[in-house]
């Protein structure tokens, strides 16, 4: 009787969750736990390029562990009953100081890719950048987001095209242009490298094996339609339909002489506000800021381009310090949870940039994922700012972490 009794009492079931995308994010407690469920559902090659860094991948560790080495300086007994993570981002309010970047090619994670990533954000009402090599374009992405939404510039030697799309951009009410610069040559993604991998995938051998393994990413993918730019199909006979590897389309379309001179032109292309991906010292943030830029993002592509290139946790400070209030900074680089946002705000940043961490959440739970992902950056800053004891960004300082030696 007793048995039954303390059966009775602490027997206690979840119900079974019913849509198996939600099934899956409710298994995950961070940004990690929805890598390693990506991880079990993309074919590696896709996996891998996401996921994937430049040569030995020393960048993209340290974009984390570098974030890893600042703590807080707390303090007690302050009154956090409300906390609020609002700012204000190229002088308009936003709920929180986070972005989505610009990821090339999203629908080899999810077939409805772009949209899916441009609606979750749209819907928790911070700004989408999306990709000069989207694979949904500028229009479609305007179709289903109301919300704030930027485009993210490569150069393609092919000048026409680039100002065709920036035009097409201002006219689908896009806000700001992202003009990356840290791209002038392909990094080299040796994961990439030693599966041959192409964009789009192409179905070889090793693709049909890992395709068998992973039946319900296989089976979506052959149903939707053919992965292009779709930014730049119908305009030009190259489109991104046939399988290129990715360096090779960067070394023949992109303009590796991009300099100054060419911000000043697509300054000029736009009204807007313009950022400038990429900065990666105060000497470049200050030549940003004279050739007119609103913004930058202190970047290094996720690790992908430049191995050994200084991580945002490391440069925050300097570059914030050469800034000023020239510019507003936008940190992108390991942040994984809400108290690396805090810790970056703290460092000087006006919001974040995240980009595999919402791509983890679309292979694992598509749309639903992107916005569990975004969720999650907004607990977690809320969180930790309450046990930190600030309760506004205004309190958030150079005072509120310090480096451990
Ligand atoms: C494209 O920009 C990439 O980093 O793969």
């Amino acid at each position: 009787m007793g048995m039954w009794r303390t059966l009775r009492s602490v027997a206690q079931f979840r119900a079974r969750e019913r849509d198996p995308n939600l099934r899956r994010l409710r298994a995950a407690a961070n940004v990690d736990d929805l890598r390693a469920i990506a991880r079990r559902r993309l074919p590696g090659g896709v996996f891998d390029y996401v996921d994937g860094g430049a040569e030995d991948e020393i960048t993209y560790r340290r974009n984390q562990t570098d974030l890893a080495r600042w703590e807080f300086v707390p303090s007690v007994l302050r009154d956090v009953t409300s906390v609020d993570t609002s700012t204000t981002l190229l002088g308009r309010p936003a709920p929180l100081p986070l972005v989505l970047a610009p990821t090339g090619f999203t629908r080899i994670v999810h077939p409805p890719g772009e949209l899916a990533a441009a609606r979750a954000a749209a819907r928790k009402n911070i700004p989408y950048a999306l990709s000069t090599l989207s694979t949904r374009s500028i229009e479609e992405v305007a179709g289903v987001s109301e919300g704030r939404k930027w485009f993210q510039v490569y150069v393609w030697k092919d000048r026409g095209l680039v100002k065709n799309m920036i035009e097409r951009a201002g006219e689908s009410g896009y806000e700001a242009l992202c003009i990356t610069v840290d791209l002038a040559v392909p990094g080299r993604r040796e994961r990439d490298v030693r599966r041959g991998f192409t964009l789009p995938p192409q179905l070889g051998w090793e693709m049909l094996l890992q395709g068998m393994a992973r039946p319900s990413w296989t089976w979506r993918f052959l149903r939707s339609e053919p992965i292009t730019f779709a930014n730049v199909t119908g305009l030009r006979d190259y489109d991104g339909s046939t399988a290129v590897q990715l360096s090779d389309l960067v070394n023949e379309q992109f303009d590796a002489s991009l300099s100054w001179a060419d911000i000043e032109w697509l300054r000029a292309l736009w009204s807007g506000p313009v950022i400038i991906k990429g900065i990666q010292s105060a000497a470049d943030a200050r030549l940003a800021a004279e050739h007119g830029a609103d913004a930058i993002a202190v970047s290094n592509h996720g690790g992908r381009q430049l191995d050994y290139a200084p991580t945002p946790a490391n440069l925050m400070e300097e570059i914030a310090e050469a800034a000023g209030d020239s510019l507003e900074i936008i940190f992108d680089g390991g942040v994984r949870r809400g108290a690396d946002i805090v810790k970056a705000c703290a460092l000087g940043a006006r919001a974040v940039m995240v980009g595999r961490p919402y791509l983890y959440g679309l292979g694992a739970g598509g749309e639903r994922g992107v916005e569990w992902v975004i969720d999650f950056f907004a607990d977690g800053m809320a969180r930790s700012m309450a046990l930190a004891g600030v309760r506004s960004l205004e309190e958030v300082n150079r005072g509120l972490v310090r480096r451990r030696s």
